[in-house]
């Protein structure tokens, strides 16, 4: 892969919380279009990886480079702008907020950065049109149903591809997914891997995500990452990743591998 179609490049990354050493040099490098999977076990440093390329902590080395641009120590705002769109391993909504209020802000927020058409507000309703790319984003999500009850109501699945319209309204060129389906029902997980497959077909978008479950990864992602201790243990596609023997010491134990 070279740097041409290379949409996201992570060179040997680190971050340190005080004395304690995160991420050990950790490079990567995802094409425009990929589905690529950052796996590994609890604490590998799989969301810190996360958070330092969105931009919501600095790194303490190492580059980023998204689109041909170093954004290193561009601020998350910024990125969210040149075309990051995330969701959180633990849903991020505003509770108070309709469900369908909470996707109107995200494409009120982009239409203004993007200057495109943002309406007047009358009587404390916002534009027609915005209403209708909202109400159309959480039918794709079967939402829609839901648009007027409070987020607060959700149930965690229903939040969780809440979260996913919401960061799908900012129309991003790599959405970035910290674990879509934690805590999910099998029939929501299903749901969900559907919905990322779908998202990137139709819509062309990159897709960096970590996952616990073995099977929405495995069905979903061009490459994989293996991550351990804040290392890289491997990089590959489904099959190379599986069947390197490294991967298999980390989640069965040297002495399983072995015996
Ligand atoms: N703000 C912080 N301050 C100190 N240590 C932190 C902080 N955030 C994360 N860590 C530590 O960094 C390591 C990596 O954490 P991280 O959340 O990135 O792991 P993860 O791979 O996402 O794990 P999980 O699969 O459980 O989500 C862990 O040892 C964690 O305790
Ligand atoms: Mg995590």
């Amino acid at each position: 892969m070279n740097a041409t179609t290379d949409l996201l490049r992570v060179d040997a990354v680190k971050k340190s919380y005080g004395p304690i050493q995160v991420l050990h040099g950790v490079s990567m490098s995802v094409a425009r279009g990929e589905v690529f999977a950052i796996i590994g076990p609890n604490g590998a440093g799989k969301t810190t990886m996360f958070k330092v390329m969105t931009g919501e902590v600095a790194s303490n080395g190492g580059t980023i480079h998204f689109d041909g641009r170093d954004v290193t120590r561009m601020p998350a705002y910024e990125r969210v702008r040149q075309g990051f769109g995330r969701t959180f391993q633990v849903a991020r909504v505003f509770r108070d907020f309709t469900v369908l209020d909470n996707v109107i802000v995200a494409v009120e927020a982009r239409r203004r950065h993007t200057g495109e058409a943002v309406g007047s507000w009358r009587n404390c309703a916002p534009s027609a049109d915005i209403r209708d790319e909202a109400m159309s984003l959480l039918a794709d999500v079967k939402l829609d149903a839901l648009a007027d009850g409070a987020a607060r109501f959700l149930s965690h699945g229903d939040k969780k591809r809440l979260e996913f319209v919401i960061a799908l309204a900012g129309r991003p060129s790599i959405l970035m997914l910290d674990e879509p389906t934690a805590g999910m029902s099998p029939s929501d997980r299903s749901d969900i891997a559907k919905l990322v497959s779908r998202t990137r077909k139709e819509r062309g978008i990159t897709v960096v995500m970590t996952e616990h479950d073995m099977d929405v990864v495995f069905g979903l992602a061009d490459r994989i990452m293996v991550m351990n201790y804040g290392e890289v243990v491997s990089t590959g596609t489904v099959d190379e990743v599986r069947n390197d023997p490294k991967v298999r010491e980390v989640y069965l134990g040297k002495e399983m591998v072995s015996a």
